[in-house]
């Protein structure tokens, strides 16, 4: 089946095509990280503007790369939520006008259970059951994934998610946005042992990340004009270790406690390369396969949103013009 992937939830308009839900034959993505930088995080009532005025452009584009009209297309998924209302409805009311024109069948896809499929783009694909870790800008999840709509929560931030506090960090620091992509960088340079930063709830496969985050507060504060430019890549380095660290444990711990053998990381901050190398590594010693799609893949994209849809509407889902957007929609949570 070639099923057009629409996403549009955050700040990353998107469009993609793929076939069987194995293969992204293209896979667009127009940010608006430039615009939003200047504000140090999204603006929604921006973002919505910039989703209509690309939504067109992007979608044609994603058609045209992957060499196919909207003629071939079988099927449309598009993200429902979780995300910024006025950002979904941009993609979704786009994405029921197309189905409608072509008499598609058109399906709604939560924006995790995408990031999660994801993996399924990658050769070879994780078998089920395996234990997710969805860790983005809004989220920190620990999941096992029985099935596509089989979904248990095993455990969740009760605060920050980690890439917000890796953008909170950034902001604090004045060294760019987003920054997840700037720690990551700056880190390359830096000592992960020289500043060491505190790990919360050690006994729980529950996230805290505002101790890390109120450390750092501290740590500038304390020394009134903030650090250096020479000292920034080992503060940043020991921060980015903190997270790093709590996430590799928790979600390897999650997988000894179900007794699964796989895990799949997923989700923007899934880009980052110290947590690829690390996940890498620590699970070949417990003899734990990893997974974690390309960089491409984890940040925002449609092709993972074109993935999960394409499992629905093979299993006979479909949705209609009555469609809306949800804000909020825990995963595994039918609406
Ligand atoms: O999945 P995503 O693109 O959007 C959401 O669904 O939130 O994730 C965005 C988050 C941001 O917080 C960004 O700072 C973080 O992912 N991120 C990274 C990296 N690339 C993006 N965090 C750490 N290292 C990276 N390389
Ligand atoms: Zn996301």
């Amino acid at each position: 089946m070639l099923v057009l992937g629409i996403e549009s939830s955050c700040d990353e308009t998107a469009a993609a095509v793929v076939s069987d839900g194995r293969r992204a034959l293209s896979n667009v993505i127009a940010s608006q990280v430039r615009i939003h930088g200047k504000y140090g995080g999204v603006v929604p009532e921006i973002a919505s503007r910039k989703h209509t005025e690309a939504i067109l452009p992007v979608i044609l584009q994603a058609l045209a790369e992957a060499g196919v009209g909207l003629n071939d297309i079988e099927g449309i998924a598009v993200t429902r939520g979780p995300g910024l209302i006025g950002s979904l409805l941009v993609g979704l009311s786009t994405a029921k006008a197309l189905a409608f024109a072509r008499g598609l069948p058109l399906v709604g896809v939560n924006h995790l259970s995408g990031h999660i499929a994801a993996a399924l783009l990658m050769d070879p694909p994780p078998e089920l059951p395996f234990v997710a870790l969805v860790v983005s800008g809004g989220h920190t999840n620990i999941y096992l994934v029985r099935d596509f709509d089989d979904f248990q929560t095993l455990g969740q931030t009760r605060d920050d998610a980690a890439g917000e506090a890796f953008d909170k960090a950034a902001r604090l620091l004045d060294i760019g946005y987003p920054g997840g992509v700037v720690i990551d960088r700056l880190a390359k340079q830096g000592d992960p042992r020289a500043v060491s930063f505190p790990r919360a709830m050690r006994d729980s496969l529950d996230f805290s990340f505002s101790g890390v985050k109120t450390s750092l507060l501290n740590m500038v504060k304390k020394r009134g004009r903030g650090f250096s430019a020479d000292e920034i890549p080992d503060v940043v380095a020991g921060f980015q270790e903190a997270i790093v660290d709590v996430l590799v444990e928790k979600t390897l711990q999650a997988a000894a406690r179900e007794a699964v053998r796989r895990v799949v990381v997923c989700g923007g901050v899934a880009a980052n390369s110290r947590l690829r190398s690390r996940f890498e590594q620590d699970a070949r010693e417990r003899e734990i396969d990893v997974f974690i799609p390309p960089p491409v893949f984890c940040t925002d994209n449609a092709a993972m949103i074109a993935v999960a849809g394409e499992r629905l509407l093979s299993a006979g889902r479909r949705d209609g013009p009555d469609l809306n957007a949800v804000s909020r929609w825990p995963l595994g949570l039918r609406l």
